[in-house]
């Protein structure tokens, strides 16, 4: 398939496997781009540059197809290094980044002159057409649905993705609740040129973490998803377990007065032990509204290659089935 997010990043299938704390690492990144998709390495989950640095050559070595680097900007006080996150991309060879949190503007003239594409990944119209002004390649369009933050809007996919397509001149992909062929079929037709998926990468075989974390998604439905952190303007969708609820009894009790420091023993920290020791209960962690969506745990190519067969056949048979002279 061609679109312009295919022609943009050099890759077969407009499919991107978005930035995942402690799951985006090199094995997923390079099995997604193996697969003719673009796979991501999440730079943060590396502590500092060099981690990432070394990272970026794991991949390389896993894979000769283009893959990127996530690049989360958070709201913190004290911030991590990222002039040496920006540059171990650079010296990485990196070409693709995407970017997310806060606006990435003050990076951009070092990525473009390094000839790296940036794809923002943002949450409403607006911040989607500030990236366009500020010369963002593309934006990753997030809906209410998605897995992770989905901003303070609330407004899914279904008029989300065409408000965007109205509004922008860049391309853009669909992003939050995409699972299968339907999903990128309906991307597409609602304006995008491609989709980013999340939740449905971490129950595929090359996912670096836990089974726990797999079989918890596929045992999920689209009703076990919770939003945490409303009050502090951080809101996280995640799959709930124990330490949830927790969070929101104390949310529902403290109210206004919730502060960061009363839920840490529920954030903090706590993506080493989900992902990779697979103790369900640790804390909050993000998932997508699309695990109701998810039943197998197929390798990345299986996923890939099923998701293609599936858009084509809708396309070529369904849609145009219902088409009259
Ligand atoms: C476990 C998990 C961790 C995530 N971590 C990050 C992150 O560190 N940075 C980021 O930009 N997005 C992160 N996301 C968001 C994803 O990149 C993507 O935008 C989102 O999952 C799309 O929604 P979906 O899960 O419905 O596919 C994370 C999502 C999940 C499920």
């Amino acid at each position: 398939m061609k679109t312009q997010i295919t022609e943009l990043f050099g890759i077969q299938h407009p499919i991107i496997q978005g930035g995942m704390h402690f799951v985006g690492l090199a094995e997923l990144a390079s099995a997604v781009s193996n697969a003719g998709g673009l796979g991501l390495i999440t730079g943060l989950t590396q502590r500092s540059p060099e981690l990432l640095a070394n990272e970026i050559r794991r991949c390389r070595e896993m894979t000769d197809k283009p893959f990127g680097v996530n690049l989360t900007f958070l709201p913190t006080v004290s911030s991590p290094d990222y002039p040496g996150y920006i540059r171990a991309i650079i010296e990485g060879g990196i070409k693709v980044v995407e970017t997310a949190g806060n606006n990435p503007q003050k990076w951009l003239p070092a990525l473009h002159e390094a000839g790296v594409k940036v794809i923002h990944k943002c949450t409403s119209v607006r911040h989607a057409l500030k990236a366009e002004a500020i010369g963002c390649d593309a934006v990753s369009v997030d809906g209410f649905e998605c897995g992770g933050h989905p901003g303070e809007d609330d407004i899914p996919n279904f008029i989300l993705l065409p408000r965007a397509a109205d509004e922008l001149r860049i391309p853009f992909v669909a992003s939050g609740g995409m699972a299968d062929g339907r999903s990128l079929v309906a991307a597409l037709a609602l304006g995008a040129q491609g989709m980013n998926m999340g939740t449905r990468f971490i129950a595929t075989q090359e996912a670096p973490v836990h089974e726990n974390v797999k079989q918890a998604i596929v045992d999920a439905s689209e009703l076990d998803t919770r939003l945490v952190m409303r009050s502090l303007r951080n809101t996280e969708r995640v799959l709930r377990n124990d330490a949830v609820d927790r969070l929101l009894e104390k949310e529902r009790s403290l109210g206004v007065n919730l502060k960061f420091e009363d839920i840490i023993d529920e954030v903090a920290g706590v993506y080493p032990r989900i992902m990779q020791t697979g103790d369900m209960n640790a804390g909050a962690w993000s998932c997508g509204m699309v695990a109701g969506l998810i039943h197998d745990i197929p390798t990345a190519k299986e996923l890939i290659d099923r998701i293609m067969a599936q858009a084509d056949d809708i396309i070529r048979h369904r849609l145009t089935g219902f088409l009259t002279a």
